[in-house]
């Protein structure tokens, strides 16, 4: 079965992210050269998903885009002989096609993916919440496609986190079937820390079965008052068994400043430009 669509949310104010998106979306903040939302496209193109829905809030522009043709910089780097900028450049444009469909009021996430159903049809899709930067050698949502594969159900990426921090995701009951895979028994969004069935937290990549989209129009308002993926997720677990994927690789919340900070030092230290003078200056002034 083959994942052509995925559903990327960057709706929101990014009010941890303020001042800076009093005027840029919260996505186009970069990790090293970056912004935040390239990673997540990477991962979805390098998986072979063939066309991205934006769902954004207004003011949002910026992040789709940033994958459009820039005639004029193409240009200009063309005459300056910049040939690797120029490759850059067109690499980002070639990435993938896109489309955006505008959410009005922050209703919650699975609000986010229900208004995007259209743009998807009734086929398999995945979602990637751009905040959770995955760093591993090959692509998480690629292990998680050939699991859907296999199990012909939905799959979601877990990770084992602190337990202060169970209750601000949503939490798995897990029934372990295989390395790094469980069955799902149970979901709940943000548990009291003493409700919380496991400290396997959800991370943002989702494999999904269209028939999500109908139990997200059944589902009512739950944690924060929002309409959340998880409960819609659970609501079709008595029927329709679903996966966890406890991924291998980094994870790097780029929700706060301190973890876009620590996923941009990652990048750098990756770099062979940068890495070297980088590590001396820590060094220095640790
Ligand atoms: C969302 C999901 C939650 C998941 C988290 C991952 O929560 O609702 O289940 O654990 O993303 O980052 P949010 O961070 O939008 O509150």
């Amino acid at each position: 079965m083959s994942v052509r669509k995925a559903i990327i949310p960057v709706a929101g104010y990014g009010t941890r992210f303020l001042p800076a998106t009093r005027s840029i979306p919260k996505m186009m903040i970069p990790v090293l050269d970056r912004p935040a939302i390239h990673f997540a496209v990477d991962e979805a193109t390098r998986a072979g998903i063939e066309h991205v829905v934006f769902v954004t809030s207004r003011g949002q522009e910026a992040v789709s885009r940033y994958f459009d043709r820039i005639p004029d910089l193409e240009q200009a780097l063309k005459r300056k002989g910049d040939e690797r900028a120029l490759e850059q450049m067109l690499e980002i444009s070639d990435m993938v096609e896109t489309s955006t469909v505008v959410q009005e009021h922050p209703l919650g996430l699975g609000h986010a993916v229900l208004i995007a159903r259209e743009a998807v049809g009734n086929e398999p899709f995945a979602v990637f919440l751009p905040d959770d930067l995955i760093w591993s050698d090959s692509p998480t949502i690629s292990a998680m496609i050939e699991l859907f594969s296999r199990y012909g159900s939905s799959v979601v990426a877990v990770n084992e986190v602190p337990e202060e921090m169970v209750s601000s995701k949503g939490v798995i009951a897990p029934v372990a079937i295989d390395e790094r895979v469980s069955r799902i028994e149970a979901m709940v969004e943000k548990p009291a820390r003493e409700d919380a069935p496991s400290r396997l937290a959800i991370i943002g990549r989702y494999v999904l079965t269209p028939d999500v989209f109908d139990a997200l129009e059944r589902v009512q308002p739950g944690a924060l008052g929002e309409i959340q993926l998880t409960d819609a997720i659970a609501m079709l677990l008595p029927t329709n068994k679903a996966y966890a994927y406890e991924f291998p690789g980094t994870y790097f919340d780029l929700g706060t400043p301190l973890g876009l900070l620590k996923a941009s030092i990652h990048v750098a230290l990756q770099s062979e430009d940068i890495s070297e003078e980088l590590r001396e200056w820590i060094s220095e002034v640790l």
